[in-house]
């Protein structure tokens, strides 16, 4: 494999005859010489090239303005310059590919938006680089802590026939022309289908086998809400565990986000000192306080309480049997706790059918983890192990119990209490960088009206 910069500049002694490859960041001209700053992507990091005129090449050099491509060959010195240990003293140069004047990434400075309409250049800037190594690195951490754990990954299907959180926020999968709902039959799998909200339903079917499992794949909604927290497509981590309760559930939900901003911290240091310059000023203290600090817990009813004395005037309203809102999260977990908080025991009516009935009759058994900055970054529950009350659920809910038939079988055969949560890859990535709009942590984000890319 060759050699990339972010090897290069860990060596510790000098070396010669290196070789590099990467583009040009910015190119100064001085009398007799030139310096480039050769960039590929490995680490945030360039390195300073000093081409010397006449080298073999460095004919070309007036063509390597800002984006061409170009391989180096030189010796790795120390540098004169002050902070940069090393820089590369050229002996060969090699224009690969040259970059038309229009190359829009000329400047710094530009805005998020303007970065947005340019998706595919965009990982070449320091901060979308940065992003998207700490986004890599994030999703190799979140195997690592399961595998640890003997969690067995299961790939749950991305195309489904049933609405899991009951919300009816699908995309359909057809190959129908015109109405789709005239005769469902005919089409490709037989009934209607759509891309998965949650790959929950089919991952308690191998908890209930396997003990302990997690999925991590790509999730879709078809929610009309453009947010800065809202994606069409995104990615999520959902651990389901048998044998498991509520109580479970928060420990594991708590240990996870903390492990993952102690990944953070310990392997992702330079882009993360990054963030805390140009992006979010506290966020290598918030990563400290979130390892540091258990997380609060709290009953919904108390948080309703909470939020009704507050004396806060908030846009939506709060009462009992009410959802929590974003602003009502963020208050919650960034003016009343400052901490993240778990808010559980919600009322069974603003739930999905799946989630087990308290004692109380009223309220069922779910959780969800806000932290600071986002608000809601989990949501699990404790599942309805028992058949009957199931039923009863499904009811209530509307659901045709032939529908789900095969999870209702689980309650048949030796059903057990089991509980899990899902976890929004990308929300966890903004709060572990400070980046605040959910379509600047994914790649080519998909939002109502834009898939371009
Ligand atoms: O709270 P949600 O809807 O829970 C479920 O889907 C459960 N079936 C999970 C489970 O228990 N296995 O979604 C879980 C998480 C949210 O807390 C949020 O972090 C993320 O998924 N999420 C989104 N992220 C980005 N864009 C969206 N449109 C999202 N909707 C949910
Ligand atoms: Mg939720």
């Amino acid at each position: 494999m060759r050699t990339l910069i972010k090897h290069a500049l860990a060596l510790t002694e000098p070396k010669s005859g290196l070789v590099l490859k990467g583009w040009v960041r910015t190119r100064r001209d001085s009398k007799g010489f030139s310096f480039l700053e050769l960039n590929d992507g490995s680490c945030l990091s360039g390195l300073q090239v000093v081409v010397d005129a006449g080298i073999p090449g460095s004919a070309d050099l007036h063509r390597l303005t800002t984006g061409a491509s170009t391989v180096v060959e030189g010796n790795l010195v120390a540098s004169p310059a002050a902070g940069q240990k090393w820089e590369l003293r050229a002996t060969r140069l090699e224009l690969v590919g040259e970059a038309d004047p229009a190359y829009p990434l000329q400047k710094k400075g530009h805005t998020l938006e303007f970065l947005r309409t340019i998706a595919h250049l965009r990982p070449r800037s320091n901060l979308f680089g940065a992003v998207f190594r700490t986004r890599s690195r994030l999703a190799y951490a979140v195997h690592q802590f399961f595998q640890e754990r003997d969690f067995v990954y299961v790939h749950t299907p991305i195309i489904t026939a049933s609405d899991c959180e009951g919300a009816g926020e699908m995309f359909r999968v057809t190959t129908l022309k015109g109405n789709l709902d005239e005769n469902p039959a005919a089409d490709f799998f037989g009934k209607p289908a759509y891309l998965t909200v949650s790959g929950q339903l089919e991952g308690e079917t191998f908890a209930c086998a396997l003990s302990n499992i997690y999925t991590f794949g790509p999730t879709f909604r078809a929610e009309n809400s453009n947010t800065a927290r809202h994606a069409a497509e995104f990615w999520m981590i959902e651990p389901e565990m048998a044998f498991c309760d509520l109580q479970g559930d928060m420990d594991l939900g708590e240990e996870f986000v903390k492990a993952m901003a102690q990944f953070t911290l310990d392997h992702c240091q330079e882009d993360l000192a990054f963030f805390g310059k140009f992006v979010d000023k506290g966020v290598q203290e918030r990563l400290r306080f979130v390892v540091e600090r258990p997380f609060q817990r709290v009953p919904y009813t108390e948080a309703i309480g909470i939020l009704q004395r507050s004396g806060h005037s908030f846009e939506y309203p709060v009462d009992y049997g009410l959802n929590l809102q974003s602003e009502h999260e963020r208050y919650l977990t960034e003016q009343h706790f400052k901490s993240p908080v778990t808010v559980f025991n919600y009322p069974r009516e603003i739930k999905p059918f799946y989630m087990r009935l308290n004692d109380d009759a009223k309220t069922v058994a779910a959780m969800d983890v806000l932290v600071p900055g986002i608000g809601e970054i989990i949501g699990g529950a404790q599942r309805e192990e028992r058949l009957d009350h199931l039923r009863e659920n499904m009811r209530s809910h509307k659901l045709r119990e032939e529908d789900y038939w095969w999870y209702t079988d689980l309650r048949r055969f030796g059903t057990v209490p089991h509980a899990g949560f899902g976890l929004g890859f990308e929300r966890l990535l903004m709060f572990l960088t400070g980046v605040s709009n959910i379509r600047d942590v994914v790649p080519f984000a998909r939002t109502p009206g834009n898939a371009e890319f």
